[in-house]
């Protein structure tokens, strides 16, 4: 009985953050190493993770912990930005009327957010802090962006340039001008749109909305950055470094997915639009790289056990009685073993472990979760939610064909070994590892013979494997030459060459 609740329990864990309160979510929170010291700091961040590593969750723990210090945090969900439903996305409508648009809703649910705080709680200066956003909604109204377009038309015997500049909501009119150039000067790209942003007094207003809020910090914490268009990020971004970033009293996180990001473009007059990562005050930060744990498997042994005991034991009957610590918890819930396994499948993904764990549960019904309930729960999600995800993209399926064929198939490994430079130029190894079907264990190994050359070190994905051990397609567990990777300090064995052991991409497949 007791331990029909307990699996209940896992069972019940939301799988994302956006489906518990606040409160909840702070008390639920385990920290990966220095991660939430490094979140806490006033930089402005971009906090880089893949589907489910807890970015979310991460953004309003901040919340929670910067107001208990009497700051002020303002979260935005971009998803639900605006009323324009998916305006944003639709290609009919010109990028700096898209972009328009976005820049100004953002601004008004910057707007209306700080309206309600104000409201239900006292957040300094109120006449002042009121009347700033007076001032916020009515610079809004004049952001805009506006797009540059260079088309090139041949009249005559010679080309023209036409330099049409596209005010966006707001039509104006003789704002286009032709000059004409010989035909041997036509070096100009075509149809390519360049933009820049109006700002209006958007600075002005920002620094009396923090002079009124005195000595109170206002984080402003961004979720879903890549939910919006490729080609609006940029627009965003810029709107942010030139006016946001550089009011003091403010502090930007912005949560994001790194494949599925763009945070600069060209400009206009040859310097760029947007936010140069690293470079403009803005740091990235990747839960994907806390998430490694250095490969100390204890470590992140210690923070899944942390995991599910916050968030499964207060969804306990009072009739079990509260486990005494989380390492007794996860003891009580699975058999020898187990747990190592459920941690090794989740690949350091939060939710990955959260819904392995449900289904093995529910594997194992009434009975404490044996090694292959997790073994089998890896596989269904395995086949039910990370393989659908790159169902229709066959470029991707094909490389991660290959690459179980050579390294499970030939080589007997889970793991493998790439030079960083030849990985970049195969974006399928990106999408993979943003698809969870890889996993990167650790970044720029060095082979002391040809130090100039840095190598990535891969495993493929736990459930992947675990399906083909399942399925019968390999007979015996593989010997796992590359389990150096997974030490603490990869040190490579004796006589284990990297130059020689590297996976060539390009010869991947049958010869
Ligand atoms: N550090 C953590 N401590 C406790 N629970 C966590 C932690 N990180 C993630 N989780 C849990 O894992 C699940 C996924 O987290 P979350 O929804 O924040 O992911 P996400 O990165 O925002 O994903 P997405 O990109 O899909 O929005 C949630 O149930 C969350 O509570
Ligand atoms: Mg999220």
């Amino acid at each position: 009985m007791r331990q029909k609740h307990l699996n209940q329990a896992l069972m019940r864990i939301p799988r994302r953050a956006e489906s518990t309160d606040r409160y909840t979510l702070a008390s639920t929170y385990v920290a990966a190493g220095s991660f939430a010291a490094m979140l806490h700091s006033a930089d402005h961040q971009i906090l880089y993770g893949r589907r489910g590593t807890g970015k979310t969750h991460a953004l309003h723990f901040l919340s929670d912990l910067v107001e208990r210090t009497g700051d002020v945090a303002v979260y935005l969900d971009l998803r639900t930005i605006g009323s324009a439903g998916g305006m944003y996305g639709d290609v009919a409508v010109s990028a700096s009327t898209r972009g328009t648009h976005l820049l100004v809703d953002t601004l008004e649910a910057v707007h209306e957010e700080l309206l309600t705080a104000a409201s239900e709680r006292d957040i300094g200066d109120e006449t002042k802090l009121l009347e700033a956003l007076d001032t916020l909604a009515e610079a809004a109204t004049v952001v805009e962006v506006v797009g540059q377009v260079e088309q090139e038309t041949r009249v005559g015997g010679s080309a023209s340039t036409e330099h049409g500049i596209e005010l966006s909501h707001r039509p104006k009119a003789g704002l286009s001008s032709r000059e004409t150039f010989s035909a041997e000067s036509r070096t100009r790209r075509t149809g390519v749109e360049r933009h820049h942003i109006v700002f209006g007094p958007l600075s002005r207003a920002l620094r009396g909305i923090t002079r009124a809020l005195g000595q109170r910090r206002l984080w402003l914490l961004l979720d879903e950055w890549s939910s919006i268009p490729l080609d609006l990020q940029p627009l965003l971004a810029d709107l942010l470094r030139r006016s946001v970033l550089p009011t003091a009293g403010i502090t930007v996180k912005i949560a994001a997915i790194e494949r599925r990001s763009r945070f600069s473009e060209p400009g206009a007059a040859g310097d760029y639009v947007g936010i140069e990562v690293g470079a403009d005050a803005a740091s990235a930060v990747s839960l994907d790289d806390f998430l490694m744990f250095d490969q100390q498997r204890s470590g992140a042994r210690e923070f899944f056990a942390e995991l599910f005991f916050n968030h499964a034991s207060s969804r306990l009957p009072s009739v079990v009685g509260k486990p005494a610590s989380a390492e007794a918890f996860v003891e009580d819930l699975f058999r020898r073993n187990a747990f190592n396994e459920l941690v090794r499948a989740a690949e350091g993904v939060p939710r990955d472990a959260i819904n392995i764990a449900a289904l093995a549960a529910q594997h194992a019904h009434n009975e404490p979760i044996a090694m292959a309930d997790v073994r089998r729960a890896a596989r269904d999600w395995y086949m039910r939610d990370k393989q659908t995800a790159i169902s229709e993209n066959s470029s991707a399926r094909h490389m991660l064909r290959l690459l179980v064929d050579e390294v499970v198939g030939r080589r007997r490994s889970r793991t493998f070994v790439v030079d960083q430079l030849a990985c970049m130029r195969h974006e399928t190894i990106d999408e993979l590892y943003d698809a969870r079907l890889l996993h990167v264990l650790k970044r720029g190994i060095v082979d002391h013979k040809t130090p100039g050359t840095l190598y990535d070190g891969f495993a493929i994905d736990y459930g992947c494997y675990v399906s083909l051990l399942i399925d019968g397609e390999l007979s015996s567990r593989p010997r796992d030459k590359g389990g150096w990777l997974a030490s603490p300090k990869s040190v490579p064995p004796d006589g284990f060459s990297l130059t020689r052991e590297a996976l060539d991409l390009t010869k991947l497949g049958p010869p």
